[in-house]
């Protein structure tokens, strides 16, 4: 049995001139659990071209959505970005990853810190009943250079609390709070800045990160994935991973290199 699946490219959205989103189908026998990562890309001659990318779409809908920078000399992503409805994607049949709230021990709240393209897994989690049963609070964290590309943002404040399956659960549980750190806008500054002066909790109204209590989930650049862990650990939560669940998880955004 082949390693992938072939699937149709259903729609394509460009948020910005580097951004993109796509959705596609989604064979009956693919099961991914929220939050997971799959290979997936193009047939290109002899050897298939595969990059890692998080499933933006929920576990229990019946189409996939995925989230893409544009690397202008990037080998998948200068190709992928110029995708258009009917063409052909392969997707792997296995997908992994470490963003599962399986891996978290229960707690009160829980924060998804998300950078750029670093936000995707959080969709399927937010879109998740299960994540509303395990947590009271969930804080969805979004951090970018420019408004624009705060993408997403209508579909989390608009549409998705008027959802039939999970709209009074976004509306009663869920806390978006998108940041730029160089546009004018009602948030600004890094997620970990807002962090360390406590701006963002007096903003939210929710205690201080309490390492007892709460539990996190952060996914961006290396850089972002080490600053953030460092502020978590100085406060004295553990890292989990499969296997161990503990305190918070962490996975790089996936970026073409
Ligand atoms: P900044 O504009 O101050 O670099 P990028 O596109 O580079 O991944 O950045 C996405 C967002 O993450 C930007 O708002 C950026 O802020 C922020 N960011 C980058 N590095 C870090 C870091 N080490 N800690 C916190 N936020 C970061």
């Amino acid at each position: 049995m082949a390693n992938f699946n072939q699937e149709s490219v259903l729609n394509v959205h460009h948020w910005t001139d580097n951004l993109f989103s796509f959705t596609t189908t989604r064979d009956p026998s693919f099961r991914f659990r929220n939050g997971e990562f799959v290979m997936i890309g193009l047939e290109t001659g002899d050897r298939p071209l595969m990059r890692a990318y998080s499933v933006a779409s929920a576990n229990y809908e019946p189409n996939l959505e995925f989230f893409s920078i544009k690397v202008p000399d990037g080998p998948l992503t200068s190709r992928l970005q110029h995708l258009k409805e009917g063409d052909q994607i392969i997707v792997g049949r296995k997908s992994t990853g470490t963003l599962v709230i399986d891996n978290l021990t229960n707690g009160r709240n829980l924060y998804l810190i998300g950078t750029g393209t670093g936000l995707a897994p959080f969709l399927s989690v937010i879109k998740d009943p299960a994540t509303y049963g395990r947590f009271e609070k969930i804080v969805l964290l979004h951090g970018c250079r420019r408004v624009v590309e705060l993408a997403y943002g209508e579909m989390i404040t608009e549409k998705l609390p008027q959802d039939e399956l999970i709209g009074e659960l976004i509306r009663e549980q869920l806390i978006y709070y998108p940041t730029v750190t160089r546009d004018p806008f009602r948030n600004r500054g890094r997620i970990t800045s807002l962090i360390t002066s406590g701006k963002l909790f007096s903003d939210i109204s929710l205690p201080n990160l309490d390492a007892a209590k709460d539990r996190v989930m952060i996914c961006g650049s290396p850089a972002l994935l080490a600053d953030t862990k460092s502020i978590l650990i100085e406060k004295g939560f553990e890292e989990g991973n499969h296997g161990q669940a503990a305190d918070f998880v962490v996975e790089k955004a996936f970026a073409e290199r």
